[in-house]
């Protein structure tokens, strides 16, 4: 199997708040990622598929279409966003890394598979917060 990756950059704001919990809950548990008027990240995304090289292109995925799907799907919905409140498809959900991670993939996920060669599918979605926090989604889809 070939693993090929697009990386790409968006910032945007957020806060992580639990409105079923009490305000104390989530300053306790979020600490200043629960400030009320929000705070940002200069996130990085990597994009992985994963396949067999096309005999005709050689190609997973054509990666100026790989790109192409993650600015329609998630960078131009993001960037420069407030992901709490401007971005439908996170509508109801805390914007941790982790719960991030997992909706790129829902969103990107039949695109993708649809434009890539073969039986390539999406393999992952990663998503950097800072240099050091980290948050991946990686469902192992099956490749017949
Ligand atoms: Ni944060």
């Amino acid at each position: 199997m070939i693993y090929v990756t697009r990386k790409s950059h968006f910032n945007a704001a957020h806060r992580l708040h639990n409105p079923d919990k009490s305000d104390e809950w989530n300053r306790k548990t979020f600490g200043k990622c629960n400030n009320p008027n929000w705070h940002g990240h200069n996130y990085n995304l990597e994009v992985t598929v994963v396949g067999e090289a096309d005999p005709e292109t050689g190609y997973v995925i054509d990666l100026g279409v790989l790109n192409g799907i993650i600015e329609k799907k998630i960078l131009d919905k993001c960037d420069h966003k407030n992901l709490n409140v401007e971005v439908p498809f996170l509508e109801g959900i805390i914007p941790t890394a982790e719960n991030l991670v997992k909706a790129f993939f829902q969103e990107l996920e039949d695109n993708i598979n649809n434009e890539s060669y073969g039986s390539s599918r999406l393999y992952s979605v990663k998503l950097f917060e800072t240099e050091r926090n980290v948050a991946e989604y990686c469902p192992n889809p099956r490749i017949s």
